[in-house]
């Protein structure tokens, strides 16, 4: 596997991964690990910063001053991609897109952070905008001004961000190595798909054979698992990896996307406030909370059957908690209510 690309390091530790000893037991199920990526490097962690060590060292190369890119209107991955600019001395630029919720500059969360890291331009278009189109309008115009423009694509979702990934799957092998654990399987988010096929591409060219599992918060599953499945092509290639990695090991569930990308459910309130409360874990709406009520939906359905260790990824998403604090109060689970109420 050659995994021997520019890369800028980000985070200067491995990740902790800890056994949710209180969820497990509750859940009565395998054991269920987590791998802290919410703790990576960059304003705020998540996964985004694994992407963005390929992603920003690729931009440097190419002699970029500004980078260009896109997400909804509390995009983590804009807020880390501005984040990696401001640590690179690069200006950043901005395209939000309006999917299910408007853009309102006073809001908390990552709409904050966009403001508080000095986005250079936050271009505001409505929901089904042609992103990819508005990145390169945005790219003419640096041109114009003598300026060079990179841009990164959506979610850092292409073949050079699943890298991240690639290596991901690589520090999580030797790390459950060392802590004497043999994991049996790995459920991540999976949205613009980088994550999710850097993780499938990185067991299977490493032999581990460990399947890893996709919670949908943006598509349906054929979509989804389409799309994951393009990017795992490129990235095997990408990393000079020869043999043909099956359609079938790209596997994506969408019954906990709910009414759509960012509109969280009853389950995912109901998680959030579970792993708060159990193992004082915080889980965002739009993400971390859609998946990890996939992960107890798929224990209770007998998923993960004889199987002993799984791993969740916490792919961060933490700071839009705090632009939905009153909405995730009001839909508080009886269970804690329980808990409070004995206190
Ligand atoms: C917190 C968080 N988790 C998961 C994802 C999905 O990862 P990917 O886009 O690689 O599928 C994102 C993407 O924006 C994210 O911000």
């Amino acid at each position: 596997m050659n995994l021997t690309y520019p890369r800028r390091v980000y985070t200067e530790f491995v990740t902790p991964l800890q056994h949710l000893k209180k969820l497990s037991s509750m859940l009565g199920g395998p054991n269920i690990f987590v791998k802290r990526d919410d703790l990576l490097g960059l304003t705020g962690g998540g996964n985004k910063t694994r992407k963005l060590e390929f992603l920003v060292a690729d931009a440097l190369k190419q002699g970029a001053d500004t980078l260009i890119t896109t997400g909804g209107v509390q995009s983590n991955h804009c807020r880390m991609t501005l984040a990696a600019a401001v640590k690179e001395g690069l200006k950043c630029r901005l395209i939000i897109e309006e999917r299910n919720h408007k853009y309102n500059p006073q809001d908390n969360g990552n709409v904050f952070l966009f403001n508080l890291l000095g986005a250079e331009q936050i271009k505001v278009v409505p929901d089904g905008t042609d992103v990819a189109k508005e990145m390169e309008i945005v790219n003419e115009e640096l041109k114009k001004d003598g300026r060079k423009g990179y841009i990164v694509a959506e979610g850092g979702g292409n073949d050079l961000g699943a890298l991240g990934y690639v290596n991901g799957a690589q520090e999580i092998l030797k790390q459950a190595s060392e802590m004497g654990i043999s994991l049996d399987h790995i459920v991540t988010p999976s949205g613009s798909g980088g994550t999710h096929a850097g993780l499938v591409t990185g067991f299977y060219a490493s032999g581990s054979g460990i399947p890893v599992t996709g919670i949908n918060v943006r598509r349906k599953k054929a979509a989804q698992e389409e799309k994951v499945y393009n990017i795992v092509k490129l990235a095997r290639q990408r990393i000079d990896f020869n043999e043909e990695i099956p359609r079938e090991a790209v596997k994506c569930f969408d019954e906990y996307l709910g009414p759509g990308y960012a509109i969280p459910t009853d389950k995912t309130f109901e998680a959030i406030h579970l792993l708060a409360q159990t193992e004082g874990l915080l889980l965002d709406p739009v993400y971390t909370g859609k998946t990890m009520a996939g992960i107890i939906g798929l224990v209770e359905k007998g998923y993960f059957e004889g199987q002993k260790n799984v791993l969740f990824l916490h792919t961060g998403g933490t700071p839009c908690i705090y632009a939905n604090t009153s909405t995730i109060l009001e839909h508080n689970h009886s269970y804690v209510e329980t808990l409070v109420e004995s206190r």
